[in-house]
C-alpha cells in the first residue's frame, strides 16, 4: 500500500511501540514524539464550542504530548492534554496504551500533537461529508477473515481513498473491533499476527468479560484508519462491536466522549462487564445560507438482533425519546439520526442466531429484519428525520418504509459480508417487529405492517460521499469502492433516498 507522507508518520511510531514490547520482528524507530496516533473528534458543543476535540494515543509510561496550535489570525499557542487511562481491572488487556485529550479552540489554521498534524478546523460550511463504518478484521473461532491480505480486508485502501476524497469531516458508523479470537491455528496465513484477546473465553462461552486488547486496537484500527485521521475530524458511531464485553474497553478510553475512560471495565477482574449507554447528543454542520444539517447521535451498542430485550428497552428507549426532542422541526434544520443499528435493515438470511422458545418472550433467532430491539425502542418516534444513517450488515443498502424517513446503511467499510450472495438478502415478505409467520415478535410492540417501498443492496466494500445538492434537504451521494472509483450515485430528497 503507497501510503501518504501523513499516514507515514503516523505509523512509524507504532514500530516504536512493538520495539519497546520485545517483538522481535519489528524494527525500532526514532520518531519526534512516540505517539502511536492521533485524530480529532467532533464532539458537541457542551463538549466543546469549536466542536473539536484532539485524541492522542500513547505508550503507557509517557507523559501526553502538548496540543501546538495556529490559530488563522497567524498567532500560536499551546494546550496541555489530559490523560484518559483504562479501568485497573482490564489488567494486562490494556497495559501498553493511553490515550489523551484536549479540547481545540475555534479559530485555528493548524494543530499539531508531537509530530502528527490533526484535522484543526471545524469549518464554517460543510461541502462534502465521508461515510463508512464496519472495519475491523473478523476474527472469531468460527469465521476468520483474511487479514493479511488488502484485497481480502481493505479498511487501509477505504481509509487512504477516503482521505483522497478531501472530506470536510468523516461519520464513522461503528464497529470498529473484530479480534475477538485468537487466531485458529489452521488459519494463520490469514491471521497469524493478530493480537489475541488476553483473557480468552470460558469453555463453551463466545466472549470472554474482556474480548479486546490494546494491540488488537492498534491492528483493527489505529494502523489501517490512520490516513482518514489525517484527513478529517471524525464524528464516531459506537457499534456493538464497541459493547463493554467485546471493544468497549478500547472504545471508551480513545473514542467515547461522554462516558468516562473506565466505563467498560468489569468490576472486578475476571467479573463480567457492564452493560451501559452513552447519552444521546447532537452537533449541527452548517452547509448553506440558512440550511445546518443536525447530526443527532444515539449509542446502540446492545439489545438484540431478533428480538425484544426488556432490559435493554429500559435503557434504549430514552435514548430515541431524546433524540426525537432534537429532531427539529425548525425551517433549515436537516435532522438525521445516526445509530449503528438500523430500525429497518435487511440482513443474511442464514445468520448465526437460532430460535431460543425457552426465552421470555420466546426468541425466533434471527431474521431478515435485524436490529428488532430498535426498531421496537424507536417506533413512534423517527418520524421527524430526515434520514437514518446506520451500518451493521456489512453491505450498503437503502431501505424506504412508507411514511418513514430512508433508512440508509453504510456497513461496507471493510469486515467481512456475512453472506456474499445477493439473494441473502432478499426483502422479506412481511414487515418489521413481525415474525416470518405474520405473528407480532412481542405482542407488546405492535408490529409494522407493511412491506418496504424501496429496497437497495450493494455487497461491496467501499465509502459513501455526501454533498449537498441546492435545494433544502437534497444531498446527492456518491457510493464509491475502495480505489474512490464511484459504484453507485444516489441522491436524497426530503425523507427518500434512491440509487442507480
Ligand atoms: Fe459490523
Ligand atoms: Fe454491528
Amino acid at each position: 500500500m503507497k501510503l501518504t507522507s501523513k499516514s507515514a508518520t503516523l505509523i512509524a511510531p507504532v514500530a516504536l511501540i512493538f520495539a519497546l514490547t520485545a517483538t522481535p520482528a519489528v524494527a525500532a524507530s526514532s520518531p519526534k514524539s512516540g505517539i502511536v496516533a492521533a485524530y480529532t473528534l467532533v464532539v458537541p458543543s457542551s463538549t466543546a464550542k469549536s466542536h473539536l476535540q484532539a485524541r492522542a494515543v500513547i505508550p503507557n509510561g509517557i507523559s501526553c504530548p502538548r496540543v501546538k496550535m495556529t490559530y488563522s489570525s497567524g498567532k500560536k499557542s499551546e494546550a496541555a492534554m489530559t490523560m484518559r487511562v483504562p479501568g485497573a481491572t482490564t489488567g494486562p488487556a490494556f497495559a501498553a496504551l493511553r490515550a489523551c485529550q484536549a479540547n481545540l479552540p475555534s479559530g485555528l489554521s493548524y494543530a499539531s500533537v508531537g509530530a502528527i498534524d490533526v484535522p484543526a478546523k471545524f469549518q464554517s460550511k460543510f461541502d462534502k461529508i465521508a461515510v463508512f463504518g464496519d472495519t475491523g478484521c473478523r476474527v472469531t473461532a468460527k469465521q476468520v477473515q483474511d487479514c493479511n491480505t488488502p484485497a481480502a480486508w481493505p479498511l487501509a485502501r477505504n481509509a487512504q481513498s477516503v482521505a483522497a476524497a478531501k472530506p470536510d469531516v468523516i461519520f464513522f458508523t461503528g464497529d470498529f473491533f473484530y479480534r475477538e479470537a485468537a487466531c485458529p491455528a489452521d488459519k494463520l496465513a490469514f491471521c497469524g499476527a493478530s493480537p489475541a484477546p488476553a483473557i480468552p473465553p470460558a469453555a463453551g462461552q463466545k466472549f470472554a468479560p474482556i474480548s479486546d486488547t490494546d494491540y488488537g486496537w492498534v491492528a483493527d484500527t489505529l494502523i489501517p484508519m490512520a490516513p482518514a485521521f489525517a484527513a478529517a475530524p471524525i464524528l464516531v458511531t459506537r457499534g456493538n462491536h464497541e459493547s463493554c464485553f467485546r471493544g468497549g474497553n478500547g472504545w471508551m478510553m480513545m473514542f467515547e466522549i461522554k462516558l468516562k475512560a473506565d466505563s467498560c471495565a468489569p468490576t472486578a477482574a475476571g467479573a463480567s462487564a457492564p452493560n451501559n449507554i452513552a447519552p444521546t447528543y447532537s452537533v449541527d454542520f452548517p452547509i448553506a445560507s440558512g440550511r445546518k444539517l443536525r447530526a443527532i447521535m444515539v449509542d446502540s451498542n446492545a439489545g438484540s438482533n431478533s428480538g425484544i430485550t426488556p432490559a435493554w428497552q429500559a435503557l434504549q428507549k430514552p435514548a430515541y425519546e431524546q433524540a426525537n426532542k432534537l429532531a427539529s422541526t425548525q425551517k433549515g434544520i436537516e435532522p438525521w439520526l445516526i445509530t449503528h443499528r438500523p430500525m429497518f435493515g435487511i440482513d443474511d438470511v442464514n445468520q448465526f442466531d437460532k430460535p431460543d422458545p425457552s426465552a421470555t418472550p420466546p426468541d425466533p433467532g434471527e431474521l431478515n429484519w435485524t436490529s428488532i430491539d430498535q426498531t421496537g425502542a424507536a417506533l413512534g418516534l423517527t418520524s421527524r428525520f430526515n434520514l437514518m444513517l446506520a451500518s451493521h450488515v456489512h453491505v450498503a443498502q437503502v431501505v424506504q418504509m412508507p411514511g418513514q424517513p430512508a433508512q440508509v446503511i453504510f456497513g461496507n467499510g471493510g469486515s467481512v459480508p456475512d453472506s456474499t450472495n445477493p439473494a441473502d438478502y432478499a426483502t422479506p415478505a412481511y414487515g418489521p417487529l413481525n415474525t416470518p409467520a405474520g405473528q407480532p415478535i412481542d405482542p407488546a410492540y405492535p408490529p409494522i405492517n407493511q412491506l418496504p417501498s424501496y429496497v437497495w443492496t450493494k455487497i461491496k466494500y467501499g465509502h459513501a460521499i455526501f454533498t449537498p445538492s441546492a435545494k433544502v434537504g437534497q444531498w446527492s451521494i456518491s457510493q464509491r469502492d475502495t480505489a474512490g472509483k464511484q459504484f453507485a450515485a444516489c441522491t436524497a430528497l426530503g425523507k427518500k433516498f434512491t440509487c442507480k
